[in-house]
This record gives structure tokens, C-alpha cells and sequence, in this order.
């Protein structure tokens, strides 16, 4: 059998796998994230290299079979975990179309009109940031290859050379900072980057998981005083594991006053911008120099795809513009190849499916979705504020709720995080239900994420009863006091 399939075959196959996505999707609000503990597989069945083929539909029936049936399913409505969604069913028909079509974003002259597409949903995204001043951007792998991006236009704009001659050539030693909280593609980004990770300052976060402003000023002033030169500050619109926003209006004024870069890491939280109400929380964020915002986050577009945004757009070609031999341009276009604006050559179409699912949806449907969430979340919280047994570790400000099991002051973070994992386990062993721990301003939660559109009341009216089942089997602590407690937020829970 060669690879042309014959046109009978094609759509029988096609046909079959939309018929497992179609039940597949309409499982999607009641499908346990998981199989029970004792019932997962240790491992996909290792074959050996196929010297000739199979039956192509028996191929994919084995192959549902294993990733559906067996599967981890970040698409359900029972998954309060990371930062992945289900994806729209618009940007699965859009994946569809662009593996088919197999446009090659490098250059205008292969692929204009998905250029355009990709540059409107740009237009559109920055236009939304609130931008009235230039701006380009461009779609990238993820959240982390924006980063990067970002890193290298900051990093340009205040040391020219560096592009052609490299940091050897500098007379400077840079440096930049982040919070403890940032994501780790921002180490990442400084050591590619050449300037080092130690180049990263990372800034202690207050009680309420920001950036300190306060300490971020003294550091600046000291790296001044010794001889380093700072040139960008990377404030985060919702940390990986808090969800918490840092306050990017005192972090804009911070650095204008020092002449510093601003790149705002929304990978996460930039989604606000699509929200009329609640686009207040990132605030500042159109004082920015350079944005991340991956739409395969909270915007629920498939895997993958990023976006980096600049409003100091000359740096894009600055950092990526390079000439090459063979391939031809397009003769007078206003618009710019895109190899010219990125890291890569051959470039998937990733915004499709954020354009077709905004263009079938509308902003309107990302604000619905934003806002229930929001919603959803506050509810929750309200319910671990008053369930005596959880404690929240901080007030939510996006749809992710840090928390964790209510002891007396003496216990140690170790017997909470004992706590919170015991917790943890009991409600994920039987695999309906996905939510995870983490550590935060260096202290033990649980954290908890809504991030599937299909998420309902239901769903965390099942999660809030799995945590309080759990907290119930916890073994009392032995001190008095802890007992008392405990018995007293067993007795709420009950009653609740
Ligand atoms: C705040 C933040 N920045 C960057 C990233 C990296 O994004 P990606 O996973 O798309 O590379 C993440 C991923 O979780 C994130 O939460």
C-alpha cells in the first residue's frame, strides 16, 4: 500500500476517526481525567519497528482504544490542573485543515494568505491590549519560545551589537529580573540567550504572591552601584503554579524610571484582555514593551501555540531579519516574511484555530467562558473560606485557587504539605477527578484550576465532596488543640 490512499479509504477513515472525536467530545463533561490506580497502564505496548504495514483502520481503532480508553484526559471537565484546556472544537477543524494543507509560514511567497490570517489574529490581540502605538508580533511554538523571543528583543533594543558581535562584545555585564514565582522558561531564555542564568535576579513575591516593588527597586539600585547593568524587568500575568497577576502598573513606572524593558510573561493571564470586566486585573499590561500570551492556554486552542507581541515592533526584524538564497520574495508585499520575525524557518500555521474559533465564537464567547470561570472559581474559594477544614493561601485573582489543610499555627509546612498530599492522592486515586500540589512563596498547596469551558458547578460541587471525603480520613494530629480543630472543621464540613 503507498501513501495515496484511494478516495473510498480516505473518507472511511476519516470518517471514523470524527466519529470517535464526536463521542469522544460529548464524553468530555462526565470522562474521569483518568483509570483508578491499579488500572492504569504502566506504559504503551513497545513494538518494533513495522518493516511493512498494517490495516490502517485497525491501526486507529488500537490506537483509540489505548489513548482514549487508557488514556490522561487534560480535555475533561473533571481536570483542575495545569494550564491546559479542552480545546475548541473549532481549533481541532482548524488542526485538520492546516495538516492538510500544510501551509509553510516561513514565507509570504508559500503561504500569503495564511500570513495574513496569522497577522490579522495578531492585529486583533493587540488591538485588544489596548495599544494605540505600532505593534507587531508573532505566533510562536509556546509560551517558553516566546519568552525567549522576548528576551532577545529587550536584550537588542538596549545593546545593538549583541546581535551581530555577540555578548563578548559588550562592556557591560546585563541583568534582568523576574520573581521566585516566574515561570522556569525565563532561566531557560537567559541562558540560550547567552547572558547566563545567574543574569536572572529572581524577586521575592508579598503575601499576596506579587512581585515585591520595593525589593525590585533596592536590587536595581545595587546591581547600579555594582557595576551590572539592568535592562529588563519580567512581570508575570498569572504565575504557573498561583495563577496570581503582579501589580504591572508599579512595575511599568519602576521601569521607566531605570529606562528598563517591560515584558509582561501573560502566558497565562493575558486572556484577560479578551474580558470587558475583568480586564482590570492586568491592568498596565498596554504599558508593555513585549507581551507573551499563549492562546493553548487559558484561550483553549489546541497544542501548540504562542504568541509574542511588541510594541516596539522595529525589534523584531532587529533580532530575526537574515537574508537567504533560496527562497524567492514576494514582489512589492507590505508585509514582511516570516522567518524574518521569528526563530523558525518552516513554521506551522498555529493561529488558525484561534482565528476560526474566534471568528465562529467571537470575543464575546471568550468573555462568557472568562467570566463563568471567574465565576466559578470565586464560588469555590468562598467554599474553602468556610469550610474550617482548607485555608485559602491566598485570594484568587484569576480562575486558579491556592489553598491548603487547615492546621493549628504550631504545625510545620512539612506536616502540611504530608497533609495536602494525603489529600491529593485520595481524591485522584480513582481518576475522576485531576488537581495537584505545589509550593508557593515557599510554602505546601493544593492548587486548583478551572480551565476546561466544559467545567460546571457540577463538576466542582464533585470536587469540593472528594476534598472534604478526604480531609475526613485524615489522621487526627495528636496535639489537643489540632484535634480539637480538626474535629470542629470535620463537624463544618459535615454540615456544609
Ligand atoms: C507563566 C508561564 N509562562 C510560560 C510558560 C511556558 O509556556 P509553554 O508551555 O507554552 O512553553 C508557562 C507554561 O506553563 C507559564 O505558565
Amino acid at each position: 500500500m503507498g501513501f495515496d490512499l484511494d478516495f473510498e479509504t480516505r473518507r472511511a477513515l476519516g470518517y471514523k476517526l470524527v466519529d470517535r472525536l464526536n463521542d469522544y467530545y460529548a464524553s468530555l463533561r462526565d470522562r474521569p481525567v483518568q483509570l483508578p490506580v491499579g488500572q492504569r497502564p504502566a506504559g504503551h505496548p513497545s513494538i518494533e519497528l513495522p518493516e511493512t504495514g498494517e490495516d490502517p483502520a485497525a491501526v486507529l481503532d488500537g490506537l483509540f482504544d489505548e489513548l482514549i480508553d487508557k488514556g490522561f484526559h487534560t480535555p475533561s471537565a473533571n481536570y483542575f490542573g495545569l494550564q491546559n484546556p479542552t480545546p475548541t472544537y473549532m481549533s481541532v477543524l482548524a488542526e485538520a485543515l492546516v495538516a492538510a494543507i500544510n501551509p509553510q509560514l516561513a514565507s509570504l511567497v508559500h503561504a500569503r494568505l495564511a500570513s495574513q490570517i496569522e497577522q490579522e489574529t495578531v492585529r486583533w490581540i493587540g488591538a485588544r491590549v489596548g495599544w494605540t502605538r505600532p505593534f507587531d508580533g508573532t505566533f510562536t511554538s509556546g509560551g517558553s519560545e516566546a519568552n525567549f523571543t522576548a528576551l532577545t528583543l529587550a536584550l537588542a533594543s538596549r545593546f545593538p551589537a549583541v546581535v551581530e558581535d555577540g555578548l563578548g562584545g559588550l562592556d557591560a555585564h546585563p541583568v534582568f529580573y523576574c520573581t521566585d514565582e516566574a515561570h522556569h522558561s525565563v532561566d531557560k531564555a537567559a541562558g540560550l540567550a547567552g547572558l547566563g542564568r545567574k543574569a536572572l535576579r529572581r524577586i521575592p513575591v508579598t503575601s499576596s504572591i506579587q512581585l515585591d516593588v520595593g525589593i525590585l527597586e533596592r536590587q536595581i539600585q545595587q546591581d547600579e552601584a555594582d557595576g551590572f547593568t539592568p535592562f529588563c524587568v519580567v512581570a508575570t500575568a498569572g504565575t504557573t503554579a498561583s495563577g496570581a497577576v503582579d501589580d504591572i502598573v508599579a512595575i511599568a513606572d519602576i521601569c521607566e524610571r531605570y529606562g528598563l524593558w517591560l515584558h509582561v510573561d501573560g502566558a497565562y493571564g493575558a486572556a484577560l484582555v479578551l474580558s470587558d470586566r475583568h480586564r482590570h486585573i492586568i491592568r498596565g499590561i498596554e504599558r508593555a514593551d513585549s507581551i507573551t500570551m499563549d492562546p493553548h492556554k487559558w484561550l483553549a486552542t489546541s497544542m501548540a501555540a504562542g504568541m509574542v507581541l511588541t510594541s516596539r515592533p522595529e525589534t523584531l526584524r532587529q533580532v530575526f531579519a537574515t537574508s537567504n538564497p533560496f527562497m524567492p520574495k514576494v514582489q512589492g508585499a507590505a508585509a514582511v516574511d516570516n522567518f524574518d520575525l521569528g526563530l523558525q524557518w518552516s513554521r506551522r500555521m498555529n493561529s488558525l484555530k484561534l482565528w476560526l474559533t474566534l471568528r465562529v465564537h467571537g470575543r464575546r464567547g471568550y468573555e462568557e467562558m472568562i467570566d463563568r470561570q471567574m465565576a466559578l472559581a470565586g464560588n469555590f474559594a468562598d467554599w474553602v473560606r468556610a469550610s474550617g477544614i482548607f485555608e485559602l493561601a491566598a485570594p484568587p485573582m484569576t480562575p486558579s485557587v491556592i489553598f491548603r489543610v487547615k492546621l493549628p499555627p504550631s504545625a510545620s509546612d512539612d506536616e502540611i504539605r504530608a497533609a495536602n498530599e494525603a489529600v491529593v492522592r485520595e481524591v485522584t486515586d480513582d481518576g475522576r477527578l485531576w488537581l495537584s500540589t505545589a509550593t508557593v512563596g515557599g510554602r505546601p498547596v493544593i492548587r486548583m484550576l478551572v480551565i476546561s469551558y466544559l467545567s460546571g458547578e457540577r463538576n466542582v460541587d464533585d470536587l469540593k465532596t472528594a476534598l472534604a471525603d478526604a480531609a475526613r480520613h485524615l489522621p487526627d494530629h495528636g496535639e489537643p488543640d489540632v484535634v480539637t480543630l480538626s474535629r470542629r472543621a470535620k463537624a463544618s464540613v459535615t454540615a456544609a
